[in-house]
């Protein structure tokens, strides 16, 4: 049993937030080092090249030297690729979290989850740039040591609440193909996936890099009836 608390973000958690952001995205690596080699024309590219090496080399040892070769610089090339990535969010929302999240008047938040005095997971929801009226939830995201005790579903629900207090009725997420973890997240949550696209940069479209779109409605108090069974007389 692990004790947590959530609360909300403050200046002090700054470099720790964008540190457990930047750990949660760069372990979906070898994913995505999966993902790359389930292309053909990338085991075509490899096969090419493994018979080139062993036509002019006759060495099988030249050979798989080749294949290892190309698989750790294929590898380098996604790490890279995914700081990038990785460098996009550090210098979106999490540049400046109080101006992104926790100014005054505005329905957006940003909470931490802490255990024993260190922070160990994240999650931020804001009005989504590219739907308006909808709320996006952003950042969610717990260190491996601290997973599977419910603190991604009650961080994520914290800030369900939050919006849905303030009147907030549609929100959305996106999560990629990879992670499988968080897909699980959602739906317990009671997010439906209302949509699958490539993700548009090259590299992406390269590796068929698919990215879902998934949908959470607040559910609305419903006004109290009168109570038609009693009577004013
Ligand atoms: C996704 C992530 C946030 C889940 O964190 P967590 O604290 O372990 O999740 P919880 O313990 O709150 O689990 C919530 C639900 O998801 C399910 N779930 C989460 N991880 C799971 C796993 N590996 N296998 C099976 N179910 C899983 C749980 O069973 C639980 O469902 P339940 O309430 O019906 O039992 C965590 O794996 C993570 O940080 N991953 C890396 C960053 C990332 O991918 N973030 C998502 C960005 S879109």
């Amino acid at each position: 049993m692990v004790c947590y608390q959530i609360r909300r973000y403050q200046d002090e958690d700054y470099e720790v937030v964008r540190e457990v952001y930047a750990t949660g995205f760069v372990e979906h690596l070898d994913a995505v080092c999966y993902q790359a080699l389930r292309q053909t024309w990338i085991q075509l590219l490899l096969l090419s090249l493994l018979c080139s090496v062993q036509a002019l080399s006759g060495s099988l040892t030249a050979m798989l030297a080749a294949a290892v070769m190309a698989l750790l610089a294929g590898r380098e090339v996604v790490r890279y690729l995914l700081s990038q990535g990785i460098q996009l969010g550090l210098h979106e929302d999490l540049l400046d979290i109080n101006t992104s999240y926790m100014r005054e008047g505005q329905v957006s938040c940003f909470w931490v989850a802490e255990s024993q005095g260190h922070v160990v997971g994240t999650v931020a929801i804001l009005p989504a740039a590219s739907h308006p009226g909808i709320w996006e939830l952003k950042r969610i995201s717990v260190r491996k040591e601290f997973r599977g005790h419910g603190i991604a579903k009650a961080l994520c629900q914290t800030a369900l609440e939050f919006v849905g207090s303030r009147g907030v009725v549609d929100i959305v997420l996106f999560t990629s193909m990879l992670q499988t973890d968080a897909h699980k997240l959602y739906h317990s949550i009671g997010f439906r996936k209302v949509e699958e696209f490539v993700w548009p940069s090259l590299p992406a479209k390269m590796i068929g890099f698919m990215v879902f779109r998934y949908v959470y409605r607040v559910p609305q108090r419903q006004p109290v009836e009168p109570d038609t069974n009693t009577s004013l007389e």
